[in-house]
């Protein structure tokens, strides 16, 4: 494996009444000024914002409210953010929602405290010195945002969508109730499993060496996800299975399972393209792409693939070589895509070939995109012409 540093200061509070115990310590901590951030309004339907309204209020906390995140969060959102922490001189944000009401958040929070546009830190290679101090509780299984420093925002002036981060924008803490979850959509439910479930691949597809014990991780989360999935699709309040698949996520983007490891991550380059034309759920421009990126570098090492369809989709290897092996286990994750409602072909979003040369010159804007194999400008096209 690689020489490696690991870092990950975030408190996790799991579980069930986490929030009735240790919500206003853990916001006191930090002060008694806080930005309470949230969507489109899912918290107030199933009661979580009275909830947490209630609490901060008769702890003495002085409460102000971004509300109206968007799924694919906006910068011109976030600037709203930023305008009102330096107003009201906000010491803790507290972000309560799914990934973009988190990713917004960890925006705001480093661009509070930074005298040049927040923009910077996603168009450059320039990234947070501080923040301020942010929390969460998360609503929604997919991103891993409430354990992870990454945060995604979407520039719609430059039809640019681009991840940051730094050490500074770890949330303190974060609060994941998997009875929080209970009404995440069947739509919402699925994009989020495809999301962990890439997050894995991602880092599975790699070259570097010595790596067993991580594959074995990424492998658990993979089966364990398999496992559960149809089970939260079937039973949107089987709270067992929501809190196994909400602990997916977390360990999927939280560092853990693939240290020393070098991921891949040109599929998630792909779809932040996708989005940026066309506001797609993220979940579910990977499931498009992912089976037709793992096409498109079959041949850079047929090994971990076969390896993927052998363990983790129990495809029988006697007899076959490995090459029809790694082949099954593109079908078998195909199929996995669409056993839980995951979109196949970017036509499902009417999505037409109009903007891809656009979209392909972008993602390798670095150079190349990706490790496993580095695409070029020609491979990542070809990506998403297959994608149509
Ligand atoms: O806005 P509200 O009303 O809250 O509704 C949301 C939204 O419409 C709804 N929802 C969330 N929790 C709910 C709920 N509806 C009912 N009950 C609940 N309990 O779900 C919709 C989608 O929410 P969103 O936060 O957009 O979904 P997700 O968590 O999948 O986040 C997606 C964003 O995260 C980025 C993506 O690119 C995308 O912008 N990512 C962030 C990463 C990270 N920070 O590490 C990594 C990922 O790869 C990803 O790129
Ligand atoms: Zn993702």
């Amino acid at each position: 494996m690689n020489a490696f540093a690991f870092y990950n200061p975030t408190q996790l509070f799991y579980g069930k009444d986490q929030l009735e115990k240790n919500l206003l310590s853990q916001v006191r901590t930090y002060g008694e000024r806080v930005l309470l951030v949230y969507g489109g309004g899912s918290i107030k339907s199933f009661g979580l914002y009275d909830r947490v309204m209630n609490l901060l209020k008769d702890g003495g906390v002085t409460v102000f409210e971004l509300s109206g995140i968007e799924p694919n969060p906006r910068l011109t959102t976030v600037k709203k953010g930023i305008a009102l922490c330096r107003e009201h001189d906000i010491q803790l944000i507290l972000a309560v929602g799914g990934g973009s009401v988190l990713d917004a958040s960890k925006a705001i929070a480093g661009g509070a405290l930074y005298d040049g546009d927040v923009w910077d830190f996603y168009s450059t290679r320039k990234r947070p010195e501080c923040a301020l101090p942010l929390g969460t509780i998360l609503t929604l299984a997919a991103t891993g945002s409430e354990m992870n420093s990454g945060g995604v925002i979407t520039n719609w002036e430059t039809n640019e969508k681009i991840g940051s981060g730094s050490v500074h924008t770890f949330p303190k803490f974060s609060f994941c109730d998997p009875t929080n979850t209970f009404t995440v959509s069947r739509e919402q439910t699925t994009y989020g499993i495809v999301d962990m479930f890439s997050h894995v691949l991602e880092q599975y597809f790699s070259h570097t060496p010595n790596t067993a014990l991580q594959e074995r991780l990424c492998e658990s989360v993979m089966s364990t996800i398999i496992e559960y999935a149809p089970r939260v699709l079937e039973n949107p309040q089987d709270e067992t299975a929501r809190e196994t698949i909400m602990y997916c996520g977390t360990m999927a983007l939280n560092g853990m399972i693939a240290m020393g490891m070098l991921g891949d991550w040109a599929t998630h380059g792909i779809e932040h393209e996708v989005s940026a034309y066309y506001d797609i759920p993220h979940g579910g421009g990977l499931a498009i792409l992912f089976p037709n990126w793992m096409k498109h570098v079959l041949s850079e090492g047929t090994a971990r693939f076969a390896q993927l369809g052998t363990r983790v989709f129990g495809i029988e290897k006697s007899g076959k070589d490995e090459h029809a092996v790694a082949l099954e286990a593109i079908a078998a994750v195909r199929s996995f895509f669409d056993s839980i409602g995951a979109p196949k072909r970017l036509a499902d979003y009417d999505i037409p070939d109009e903007h891809l040369g656009k979209m392909a010159a972008h993602a390798v804007r670095m150079g190349t995109l990706g490790n496993y194999k580095k695409l070029s400008e020609s491979d990542v096209l070809a990506i998403l012409k297959a994608s149509l």
